[in-house]
């Protein structure tokens, strides 16, 4: 066996550094920086607007840049009247992540830039699709429920009118900071796996419609973006506050994943969820979201006792979701709508690097097996 044959495989990439970014930072420690700002001092402060801007630009906007930028997102907020159609035509058994892959994917066919790779139109490229994957998405839910999908508002923030055009109803001051405050913490995070695949894709010189279908498709999967949808399943399943014990010692008894807990890269809290817990807590009273967010509490206690995991963004992002009225099966796509940012920043900053991304793979198969004709097998 070569030297290149020894033994070097890091399963699933552990602490692997593919590449350098200046764009997040996920510290094992429990903290997350955006461009060098801690999330603790953007959630709050900031609009999501903001942070779309400053993960593609590279810096925060001032008044004029965010006005400017508003402006681009706002003419940017329609699609191809090709794809309304083909949203349209989709089954209602397709599940809603896999239309918003084929959606984005179908985007690239439409693209004004088309042919054109310089950093200007990759800029125009990246502000297009942070617009655009929000209104496949609620273009997708009002044409499953029948209901015509409402124009944006100029004077509403970005991610407000993308609720209002989701629900069809105008959000208040709450919903609108709740909504907020879940883009901006799903902005961005670090070599995940659908960032990773937006990499990998953007890598081999693809263009960026092409990295963000590879992205959404490595969300869909609940080891990542579909664990949100599987807490809501936990969450309902586990009807009182007294079975959450009982439910809960049963997965552990039986070795199964606890959906919504555990993290690759964090080895102390996740700090996303603390804000996310914060905003469960302030907002989300509907009786509802109340006895979730209680059950919720209550199996955050009992797995640290247990098993001393933490939870992740996905628990509460799925309270949160409910309390907006978002359906389940649609969490992974609200996930999806900011994280978009993320993959298109990291999708020029691969472009820079230009470098291919290609590891090996340990090949522990045969060598020289006889060769035998079809007619003799
Ligand atoms: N429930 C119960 N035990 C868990 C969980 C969990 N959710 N997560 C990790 N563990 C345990 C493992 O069983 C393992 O224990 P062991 O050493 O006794 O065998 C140990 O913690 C390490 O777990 P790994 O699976 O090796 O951790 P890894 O880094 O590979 O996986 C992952 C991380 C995929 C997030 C995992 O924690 C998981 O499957 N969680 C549930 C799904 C989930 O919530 N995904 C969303 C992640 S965040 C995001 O994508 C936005």
């Amino acid at each position: 066996m070569s030297e290149d044959n020894e033994k070097s495989v890091v399963r699933g990439l552990r602490d692997v550094a593919a590449a350098e970014t200046k764009i997040s930072y996920v510290d094992p420690a429990g903290f997350l920086y955006y461009l060098g700002y801690n999330i603790d001092d953007l959630v709050g402060s900031t609009m999501y607007t903001e942070i779309a801007y400053l993960l593609i630009h590279k810096k925060l906007p001032n008044k004029q840049e965010l006005t400017e930028f508003s402006n681009q997102l706002y003419h940017e907020m329609y699609l191809p009247k090709e794809i309304v159609q083909s949203i349209q035509a989709t089954p209602e058994s397709a599940p809603p992540m896999a239309v918003l892959r084929t959606e984005v994917s179908h985007l690239g066919e439409f693209d004004p830039d088309e042919g054109d790779f310089s950093q200007a139109a990759n800029l125009r490229r990246a502000t297009r699709l942070i617009a655009r994957v929000p209104m496949i998405v609620a273009t997708l839910h009002r044409t499953r429920q029948n209901l015509p999908i409402p124009k944006p508002k100029k004077e509403y923030a970005f991610s407000k009118n993308f609720l209002y055009m989701f629900k069809g109803v105008v959000p208040d001051e709450k919903e609108a900071s709740v909504i907020h405050r879940f883009m901006i913490l799903h902005a961005d995070h670090g070599f995940n796996a659908s960032t990773f695949a937006a990499r990998v894709t953007a890598s081999t010189n693809s263009d960026m419609y092409s990295a963000v279908t590879s992205a959404i498709g490595t969300l869909k999967g609940p080891l990542h973006g579909g664990a949100s949808e599987k807490v809501m399943d936990m969450l309902d399943e586990i009807n009182l506050e007294e079975e959450v014990e009982e439910y809960i010692q049963g997965l552990l008894d039986e070795k199964k994943k606890i959906m919504g807990f555990g993290h690759r890269v964090y080895k102390a809290q996740d700090p996303r969820t603390k804000h996310l817990r914060g905003i469960v807590e302030d907002y989300c009273h509907r009786e509802r979201s109340q006895g979730l967010y209680n059950r919720c509490m209550k199996i955050e206690q009992l797995v640290y006792q247990r098993k001393q995991i933490y939870p992740n963004v996905d628990f509460y992002a799925a309270v949160a979701m409910d309390a907006l009225g978002v359906p389940k099966d649609f969490y992974p796509l609200f996930f999806a709508s900011a994280r978009v940012s993320g993959w298109v920043a990291h999708v020029i900053e691969q472009y820079e690097d230009a470098v291919l991304l290609r590891p090996k793979g340990e090949y522990i198969g045969d060598f020289n097996r006889p060769f035998v004709p079809i007619e003799k097998r």
